[in-house]
Protein backbone atom coordinates (compact mmCIF):
# COMPACT_ATOMS: atom_id res chain seq x y z
CA UNK A 1 0.00 0.00 0.00
CA UNK A 2 1.37 3.58 -0.74
CA UNK A 3 3.21 4.97 2.57
CA UNK A 4 2.73 8.09 1.25
CA UNK A 5 -0.83 8.37 2.03
CA UNK A 6 -0.17 9.15 5.89
CA UNK A 7 1.95 12.17 5.28
CA UNK A 8 -1.06 14.19 4.05
CA UNK A 9 -5.03 13.36 5.38
CA UNK A 10 -6.24 14.55 1.98
CA UNK A 11 -6.29 12.08 -0.71
CA UNK A 12 -7.31 12.65 -4.47
CA UNK A 13 -8.49 10.13 -7.03
CA UNK A 14 -8.48 11.67 -10.39
CA UNK A 15 -10.74 9.98 -12.63
CA UNK A 16 -10.11 10.61 -16.42
CA UNK A 17 -12.59 10.47 -18.39
CA UNK A 18 -11.89 13.27 -21.03
CA UNK A 19 -14.39 16.23 -20.65
CA UNK A 20 -16.57 13.92 -18.56
CA UNK A 21 -13.52 13.68 -15.81
CA UNK A 22 -13.83 14.94 -11.92
CA UNK A 23 -11.47 14.06 -8.87
CA UNK A 24 -12.61 12.31 -6.12
CA UNK A 25 -11.52 14.21 -2.36
CA UNK A 26 -11.44 11.68 0.54
CA UNK A 27 -10.14 12.76 3.89
CA UNK A 28 -11.61 15.11 6.98
CA UNK A 29 -13.90 17.96 7.35
CA UNK A 30 -15.02 18.00 3.87
CA UNK A 31 -18.48 18.83 4.41
CA UNK A 32 -17.21 22.71 5.98
CA UNK A 33 -14.65 22.65 2.33
CA UNK A 34 -18.01 22.08 0.31
CA UNK A 35 -18.32 25.41 -1.11
CA UNK A 36 -15.08 26.79 -1.49
CA UNK A 37 -14.31 22.87 -3.84
CA UNK A 38 -17.37 23.68 -5.85
CA UNK A 39 -16.36 27.29 -5.98
CA UNK A 40 -13.07 26.32 -7.53
CA UNK A 41 -14.20 24.00 -10.22
CA UNK A 42 -17.83 25.05 -11.27
CA UNK A 43 -19.31 28.21 -12.53
CA UNK A 44 -22.50 28.03 -11.22
CA UNK A 45 -23.19 30.51 -7.95
CA UNK A 46 -26.83 27.96 -7.16
CA UNK A 47 -26.89 25.05 -5.73
CA UNK A 48 -29.96 22.45 -5.01
CA UNK A 49 -28.60 20.10 -2.09
CA UNK A 50 -30.59 16.99 -1.88
CA UNK A 51 -30.59 14.81 1.48
CA UNK A 52 -32.57 12.68 3.72
CA UNK A 53 -34.12 12.50 7.03
CA UNK A 54 -31.48 10.83 9.13
CA UNK A 55 -28.35 13.00 7.33
CA UNK A 56 -29.73 16.39 7.48
CA UNK A 57 -30.20 16.91 11.00
CA UNK A 58 -26.64 15.98 11.19
CA UNK A 59 -24.14 17.76 8.01
CA UNK A 60 -27.12 19.65 5.92
CA UNK A 61 -26.62 23.01 8.22
CA UNK A 62 -22.99 23.19 8.02
CA UNK A 63 -23.07 22.41 3.94
CA UNK A 64 -25.50 25.24 3.75
CA UNK A 65 -23.31 27.57 5.61
CA UNK A 66 -20.05 26.27 3.52
CA UNK A 67 -21.96 27.49 -0.09
CA UNK A 68 -22.63 30.62 1.67
CA UNK A 69 -19.38 31.51 2.50
CA UNK A 70 -18.36 30.36 -1.36
CA UNK A 71 -21.19 32.93 -2.43
CA UNK A 72 -23.22 29.78 -3.37
CA UNK A 73 -27.30 30.31 -2.67
CA UNK A 74 -28.72 26.84 -1.86
CA UNK A 75 -31.91 25.44 -1.63
CA UNK A 76 -33.15 22.37 0.42
CA UNK A 77 -34.72 19.13 -0.05
CA UNK A 78 -35.35 16.87 2.84
CA UNK A 79 -36.62 13.01 1.11
CA UNK A 80 -37.72 10.31 3.53
CA UNK A 81 -34.73 7.95 4.14
CA UNK A 82 -34.79 4.38 2.97
CA UNK A 83 -34.29 2.71 -0.51
CA UNK A 84 -38.42 3.10 -1.01
CA UNK A 85 -37.12 6.68 -1.64
CA UNK A 86 -35.88 5.47 -5.10
CA UNK A 87 -39.28 6.20 -6.85
CA UNK A 88 -40.63 8.45 -9.47
CA UNK A 89 -42.88 10.21 -6.64
CA UNK A 90 -39.83 11.26 -5.16
CA UNK A 91 -37.71 11.86 -8.00
CA UNK A 92 -40.57 14.47 -8.97
CA UNK A 93 -40.30 15.85 -5.78
CA UNK A 94 -36.58 16.86 -6.51
CA UNK A 95 -36.59 18.03 -10.03
CA UNK A 96 -39.67 20.39 -9.21
CA UNK A 97 -37.68 21.62 -5.86
CA UNK A 98 -34.59 22.02 -8.40
CA UNK A 99 -36.38 23.72 -11.10
CA UNK A 100 -37.90 26.05 -8.08
CA UNK A 101 -34.30 27.10 -6.90
CA UNK A 102 -33.95 28.56 -10.95
CA UNK A 103 -30.66 25.72 -10.55
CA UNK A 104 -29.64 26.04 -14.15
CA UNK A 105 -27.06 24.06 -16.42
CA UNK A 106 -23.73 25.36 -14.32
CA UNK A 107 -25.16 25.84 -11.42
CA UNK A 108 -25.38 22.28 -9.27
CA UNK A 109 -27.05 19.58 -7.63
CA UNK A 110 -25.73 18.75 -4.55
CA UNK A 111 -26.43 15.20 -3.09
CA UNK A 112 -25.88 14.96 0.74
CA UNK A 113 -26.34 10.99 1.95
CA UNK A 114 -25.72 7.54 1.23
CA UNK A 115 -26.57 5.63 -2.32
CA UNK A 116 -30.20 6.28 -2.22
CA UNK A 117 -29.98 9.76 -2.29
CA UNK A 118 -26.56 9.76 -4.50
CA UNK A 119 -28.51 7.49 -6.76
CA UNK A 120 -31.76 9.72 -7.19
CA UNK A 121 -30.03 13.05 -6.78
CA UNK A 122 -28.18 12.27 -9.64
CA UNK A 123 -30.94 11.19 -11.87
CA UNK A 124 -32.36 14.92 -11.48
CA UNK A 125 -29.45 16.18 -12.18
CA UNK A 126 -29.33 13.97 -15.43
CA UNK A 127 -32.72 15.00 -16.67
CA UNK A 128 -33.44 18.20 -15.14
CA UNK A 129 -32.94 21.24 -18.17
CA UNK A 130 -31.34 17.83 -19.50
CA UNK A 131 -28.64 17.88 -17.64
CA UNK A 132 -27.11 20.09 -14.68
CA UNK A 133 -23.74 19.95 -12.87
CA UNK A 134 -23.63 17.49 -10.14
CA UNK A 135 -21.72 17.25 -6.94
CA UNK A 136 -21.21 14.12 -4.80
CA UNK A 137 -21.34 14.47 -0.87
CA UNK A 138 -21.28 10.86 0.00
CA UNK A 139 -22.00 10.02 4.09
CA UNK A 140 -22.01 6.05 3.90
CA UNK A 141 -19.22 3.92 3.18
CA UNK A 142 -20.84 2.33 0.59
CA UNK A 143 -21.70 5.48 -1.06
CA UNK A 144 -18.14 6.62 -0.83
CA UNK A 145 -16.09 3.78 -2.15
CA UNK A 146 -18.83 2.45 -4.52
CA UNK A 147 -21.95 4.43 -5.53
CA UNK A 148 -20.91 8.30 -5.53
CA UNK A 149 -18.07 7.32 -8.58
CA UNK A 150 -18.72 6.02 -11.65
CA UNK A 151 -21.75 7.81 -12.96
CA UNK A 152 -24.99 5.49 -12.87
CA UNK A 153 -28.18 7.44 -11.28
CA UNK A 154 -31.27 6.05 -10.82
CA UNK A 155 -34.97 4.76 -9.16
CA UNK A 156 -36.37 1.26 -8.68
CA UNK A 157 -39.45 0.33 -11.07
CA UNK A 158 -41.99 -2.24 -9.36
CA UNK A 159 -40.17 -4.56 -12.50
CA UNK A 160 -36.77 -4.52 -10.46
CA UNK A 161 -33.95 -2.42 -8.42
CA UNK A 162 -32.23 0.85 -10.62
CA UNK A 163 -33.92 -0.41 -13.71
CA UNK A 164 -34.99 3.36 -14.46
CA UNK A 165 -32.00 6.08 -15.05
CA UNK A 166 -29.33 7.29 -16.75
CA UNK A 167 -25.47 7.46 -16.65
CA UNK A 168 -24.39 11.36 -15.47
CA UNK A 169 -20.90 11.66 -14.23
CA UNK A 170 -20.63 13.61 -11.05
CA UNK A 171 -18.50 16.92 -11.65
CA UNK A 172 -17.15 16.18 -7.90
CA UNK A 173 -16.85 13.55 -5.22
CA UNK A 174 -16.16 15.15 -1.83
CA UNK A 175 -15.80 12.22 0.32
CA UNK A 176 -15.60 13.63 4.17
CA UNK A 177 -14.46 10.40 6.32
CA UNK A 178 -15.29 12.11 9.51
CA UNK A 179 -19.13 11.66 8.72
CA UNK A 180 -18.66 8.24 8.87
CA UNK A 181 -18.61 8.62 12.29
CA UNK A 182 -22.29 8.63 12.80
CA UNK A 183 -22.97 5.71 10.90
CA UNK A 184 -24.28 2.99 12.56
CA UNK A 185 -22.00 0.03 12.88
CA UNK A 186 -24.28 -2.67 10.93
CA UNK A 187 -24.23 0.28 7.84
CA UNK A 188 -20.55 0.56 8.05
CA UNK A 189 -19.68 -3.15 8.17
CA UNK A 190 -21.95 -3.89 4.86
CA UNK A 191 -20.02 -0.78 3.21
CA UNK A 192 -16.98 -2.60 4.11
CA UNK A 193 -18.06 -5.63 2.11
CA UNK A 194 -17.74 -3.38 -1.15
CA UNK A 195 -14.24 -2.34 0.40
CA UNK A 196 -13.28 -6.25 0.57
CA UNK A 197 -14.94 -6.87 -2.78
CA UNK A 198 -11.86 -4.59 -5.10
CA UNK A 199 -9.08 -7.24 -3.33
CA UNK A 200 -11.48 -10.09 -4.46
CA UNK A 201 -12.05 -9.06 -7.89
CA UNK A 202 -8.18 -8.33 -8.79
CA UNK A 203 -6.44 -6.85 -5.89
CA UNK A 204 -4.87 -9.67 -3.61
CA UNK A 205 -2.27 -7.52 -2.08
CA UNK A 206 -5.18 -4.95 -0.90
CA UNK A 207 -6.72 -7.66 0.15
CA UNK A 208 -4.33 -9.23 2.83
CA UNK A 209 -3.61 -5.45 3.23
CA UNK A 210 -7.42 -5.61 4.79
CA UNK A 211 -7.14 -8.96 6.69
CA UNK A 212 -4.25 -7.48 8.61
CA UNK A 213 -5.33 -3.90 8.64
CA UNK A 214 -9.09 -4.30 8.99
CA UNK A 215 -9.48 -3.26 12.65
CA UNK A 216 -7.80 0.00 11.48
CA UNK A 217 -10.24 0.91 8.83
CA UNK A 218 -13.14 -0.10 11.34
CA UNK A 219 -11.44 2.28 14.40
CA UNK A 220 -11.01 5.11 11.41
CA UNK A 221 -8.05 7.14 10.86
CA UNK A 222 -5.25 7.35 8.17
CA UNK A 223 -6.35 3.67 7.68
CA UNK A 224 -9.93 3.99 6.93
CA UNK A 225 -8.44 7.04 4.82
CA UNK A 226 -6.37 4.57 2.76
CA UNK A 227 -8.99 2.21 2.59
CA UNK A 228 -11.56 4.73 0.45
CA UNK A 229 -9.12 5.67 -1.35
CA UNK A 230 -7.37 2.64 -2.60
CA UNK A 231 -11.29 1.82 -3.22
CA UNK A 232 -12.07 4.54 -5.09
CA UNK A 233 -9.24 4.09 -7.45
CA UNK A 234 -9.92 0.60 -8.19
CA UNK A 235 -13.52 1.48 -9.53
CA UNK A 236 -12.29 4.94 -11.05
CA UNK A 237 -9.97 1.97 -12.94
CA UNK A 238 -13.32 0.00 -13.95
CA UNK A 239 -15.43 2.41 -14.90
CA UNK A 240 -12.43 4.26 -17.17
CA UNK A 241 -11.85 1.18 -18.85
CA UNK A 242 -15.78 0.44 -19.00
CA UNK A 243 -17.79 3.32 -18.42
CA UNK A 244 -20.91 2.55 -19.98
CA UNK A 245 -20.37 -1.64 -19.29
CA UNK A 246 -20.20 -3.21 -21.67
CA UNK A 247 -17.47 -5.56 -20.41
CA UNK A 248 -15.27 -5.42 -17.48
CA UNK A 249 -17.57 -3.04 -15.31
CA UNK A 250 -19.36 -6.01 -14.75
CA UNK A 251 -16.29 -7.41 -12.33
CA UNK A 252 -18.42 -4.94 -9.79
CA UNK A 253 -21.03 -7.08 -9.77
CA UNK A 254 -18.82 -9.80 -7.64
CA UNK A 255 -21.22 -11.75 -5.15
CA UNK A 256 -24.00 -9.54 -6.52
CA UNK A 257 -25.93 -12.00 -8.49
CA UNK A 258 -26.48 -14.40 -5.30
CA UNK A 259 -26.80 -10.80 -3.34
CA UNK A 260 -29.19 -9.58 -5.00
CA UNK A 261 -31.23 -12.94 -5.46
CA UNK A 262 -31.19 -12.73 -1.32
CA UNK A 263 -32.12 -9.01 -1.15
CA UNK A 264 -34.84 -9.91 -3.53
CA UNK A 265 -36.17 -12.95 -1.29
CA UNK A 266 -36.32 -10.81 1.42
CA UNK A 267 -38.40 -8.18 -0.39
CA UNK A 268 -35.38 -5.74 0.74
CA UNK A 269 -36.35 -5.49 3.92
CA UNK A 270 -33.38 -3.68 5.36
CA UNK A 271 -34.46 -5.73 9.22
CA UNK A 272 -33.10 -8.39 7.44
CA UNK A 273 -30.64 -7.58 5.14
CA UNK A 274 -29.14 -4.97 3.57
CA UNK A 275 -27.81 -4.71 0.12
CA UNK A 276 -23.58 -5.15 1.69
CA UNK A 277 -24.75 -7.85 4.02
CA UNK A 278 -26.21 -9.50 0.56
CA UNK A 279 -23.03 -9.27 -1.02
CA UNK A 280 -21.28 -10.64 1.83
CA UNK A 281 -22.82 -13.80 1.47
CA UNK A 282 -23.07 -13.83 -1.92
CA UNK A 283 -18.92 -13.20 -2.44
CA UNK A 284 -18.48 -16.14 -0.10
CA UNK A 285 -21.21 -18.25 -2.15
CA UNK A 286 -19.32 -16.91 -6.08
CA UNK A 287 -15.91 -18.43 -4.30
CA UNK A 288 -17.72 -21.58 -3.43
CA UNK A 289 -19.29 -22.34 -6.66
CA UNK A 290 -15.60 -21.40 -8.19
CA UNK A 291 -14.26 -23.80 -6.37
CA UNK A 292 -17.25 -26.49 -6.84
CA UNK A 293 -16.37 -25.74 -10.99
CA UNK A 294 -12.87 -27.09 -10.50
CA UNK A 295 -11.81 -23.10 -11.08
CA UNK A 296 -10.44 -22.48 -7.85
CA UNK A 297 -9.44 -23.91 -4.56
CA UNK A 298 -11.99 -24.13 -1.69
CA UNK A 299 -9.33 -22.91 0.74
CA UNK A 300 -9.52 -19.39 -1.16
CA UNK A 301 -13.68 -19.56 -0.42
CA UNK A 302 -12.33 -20.70 3.20
CA UNK A 303 -10.23 -17.26 3.66
CA UNK A 304 -12.89 -14.70 2.26
CA UNK A 305 -15.26 -16.43 5.06
CA UNK A 306 -13.22 -15.98 7.63
CA UNK A 307 -12.35 -12.71 7.16
CA UNK A 308 -15.77 -11.61 6.03
CA UNK A 309 -16.93 -13.41 9.54
CA UNK A 310 -14.10 -11.48 11.70
CA UNK A 311 -15.49 -8.35 11.01
CA UNK A 312 -18.98 -9.17 11.78
CA UNK A 313 -20.84 -9.40 8.56
CA UNK A 314 -22.80 -12.81 7.64
CA UNK A 315 -21.17 -15.16 5.42
CA UNK A 316 -24.34 -17.58 5.01
CA UNK A 317 -27.79 -17.79 4.12
CA UNK A 318 -28.95 -19.69 7.06
CA UNK A 319 -27.87 -16.69 9.25
CA UNK A 320 -30.83 -14.25 7.58
CA UNK A 321 -33.25 -13.29 10.03
CA UNK A 322 -36.87 -15.44 8.89
CA UNK A 323 -37.84 -17.66 6.38
CA UNK A 324 -36.08 -18.24 3.14
CA UNK A 325 -37.61 -19.46 0.06
CA UNK A 326 -36.66 -22.58 -1.68
CA UNK A 327 -33.56 -22.86 -4.08
CA UNK A 328 -36.20 -22.67 -6.98
CA UNK A 329 -37.50 -19.53 -6.17
CA UNK A 330 -33.61 -17.89 -5.63
CA UNK A 331 -33.04 -19.37 -8.73
CA UNK A 332 -36.09 -17.93 -10.79
CA UNK A 333 -34.64 -14.60 -8.76
CA UNK A 334 -31.18 -14.52 -10.16
CA UNK A 335 -32.30 -16.13 -14.36
CA UNK A 336 -34.70 -12.77 -13.88
CA UNK A 337 -31.81 -10.69 -13.13
CA UNK A 338 -29.86 -11.84 -15.98
CA UNK A 339 -30.25 -12.79 -19.60
CA UNK A 340 -29.86 -16.95 -19.73
CA UNK A 341 -29.25 -18.04 -23.22
CA UNK A 342 -30.04 -21.38 -23.91
CA UNK A 343 -29.62 -22.52 -20.64
CA UNK A 344 -25.74 -20.41 -19.58
CA UNK A 345 -25.65 -17.91 -17.23
CA UNK A 346 -23.13 -14.62 -16.93
CA UNK A 347 -21.41 -14.50 -13.74
CA UNK A 348 -18.46 -13.15 -12.38
CA UNK A 349 -16.73 -16.60 -11.13
CA UNK A 350 -12.85 -15.94 -10.26
CA UNK A 351 -9.47 -18.66 -9.91
CA UNK A 352 -8.32 -17.40 -6.25
CA UNK A 353 -8.47 -14.24 -4.32
CA UNK A 354 -7.82 -11.53 -6.71
CA UNK A 355 -8.49 -13.36 -9.90
CA UNK A 356 -12.34 -12.98 -10.92
CA UNK A 357 -13.24 -12.94 -14.66
CA UNK A 358 -16.89 -12.68 -16.25
CA UNK A 359 -17.92 -16.17 -17.10
CA UNK A 360 -20.66 -16.09 -19.91
CA UNK A 361 -21.41 -19.92 -20.09
CA UNK A 362 -22.41 -20.91 -16.42
CA UNK A 363 -24.87 -23.83 -16.85
CA UNK A 364 -28.09 -22.91 -14.72
CA UNK A 365 -28.34 -26.70 -14.08
CA UNK A 366 -25.10 -26.33 -12.18
CA UNK A 367 -26.17 -23.55 -10.75
CA UNK A 368 -29.50 -24.97 -9.36
CA UNK A 369 -27.82 -27.92 -7.53
CA UNK A 370 -24.98 -25.38 -5.74
CA UNK A 371 -28.24 -23.68 -4.34
CA UNK A 372 -29.73 -26.63 -3.32
CA UNK A 373 -26.84 -28.11 -1.40
CA UNK A 374 -25.90 -24.65 0.18
CA UNK A 375 -29.76 -24.22 1.65
CA UNK A 376 -31.78 -27.97 0.90
N1 LIG B 1 -24.87 4.05 -8.53
C1 LIG B 1 -24.12 3.04 -8.23
O1 LIG B 1 -23.13 2.74 -8.91
C2 LIG B 1 -24.44 2.23 -7.02
C3 LIG B 1 -23.51 1.31 -6.54
C4 LIG B 1 -23.82 0.62 -5.37
C5 LIG B 1 -25.03 0.85 -4.71
N2 LIG B 1 -25.91 1.76 -5.22
C6 LIG B 1 -27.18 2.04 -4.53
O2 LIG B 1 -26.88 2.58 -3.25
C7 LIG B 1 -27.98 2.34 -2.39
C8 LIG B 1 -27.45 1.89 -1.05
O3 LIG B 1 -26.66 2.91 -0.50
P1 LIG B 1 -26.44 3.04 1.08
O4 LIG B 1 -26.02 1.73 1.61
O5 LIG B 1 -25.60 4.21 1.30
O6 LIG B 1 -27.93 3.25 1.60
P2 LIG B 1 -28.71 4.53 2.16
O7 LIG B 1 -28.54 5.69 1.30
O8 LIG B 1 -30.09 4.05 2.42
O9 LIG B 1 -27.97 4.80 3.55
C9 LIG B 1 -28.04 3.84 4.57
C10 LIG B 1 -28.63 4.45 5.85
O10 LIG B 1 -27.62 5.22 6.49
C11 LIG B 1 -28.10 6.54 6.75
N3 LIG B 1 -26.92 7.41 6.70
C12 LIG B 1 -26.18 7.72 5.60
N4 LIG B 1 -25.11 8.41 5.98
C13 LIG B 1 -25.14 8.56 7.31
C14 LIG B 1 -24.30 9.16 8.26
N5 LIG B 1 -23.14 9.74 7.92
N6 LIG B 1 -24.67 9.12 9.56
C15 LIG B 1 -25.81 8.50 9.95
N7 LIG B 1 -26.65 7.88 9.09
C16 LIG B 1 -26.32 7.93 7.79
C17 LIG B 1 -29.14 6.78 5.71
O11 LIG B 1 -30.06 7.77 6.13
C18 LIG B 1 -29.79 5.40 5.61
O12 LIG B 1 -30.71 5.22 6.64
C19 LIG B 1 -28.85 1.31 -3.08
O13 LIG B 1 -30.02 1.94 -3.54
C20 LIG B 1 -28.00 0.83 -4.25
O14 LIG B 1 -28.79 0.45 -5.36
C21 LIG B 1 -25.63 2.44 -6.35
ZN1 LIG C 1 -22.93 -3.40 -4.30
Amino acid sequence: MNATISASSLQTVHVPLGERAYDILIGPGLVARTGAEIALRLKGRKAAVITDENVAPLYLEALIASLGEAGIAAAEVVLPAGEKTKSFEHLMTACDKVLEARVERNDCVIALGGGVIGDLSGFAAGIVRRGVRFVQVPTSLLAQVDSSVGGKTGINSRHGKNLIGVFHQPDLVLADTDVLNTLSEREFRAGYAEVAKYGLIDKPDFFAWLEANWKAVFAGGSARIEAIAASCQAKADVVVADERENGQRALLNLGHTFGHALEAATAYDSSRLVHGEGVSIGMVLAHEFSARMNLASPDDARRVERHLKEVGLPTRMAEIPGELPPAETLMDAIAQDKKVKSGKLTFILTRGIGQSFVADDVPASEVISFLREKHP
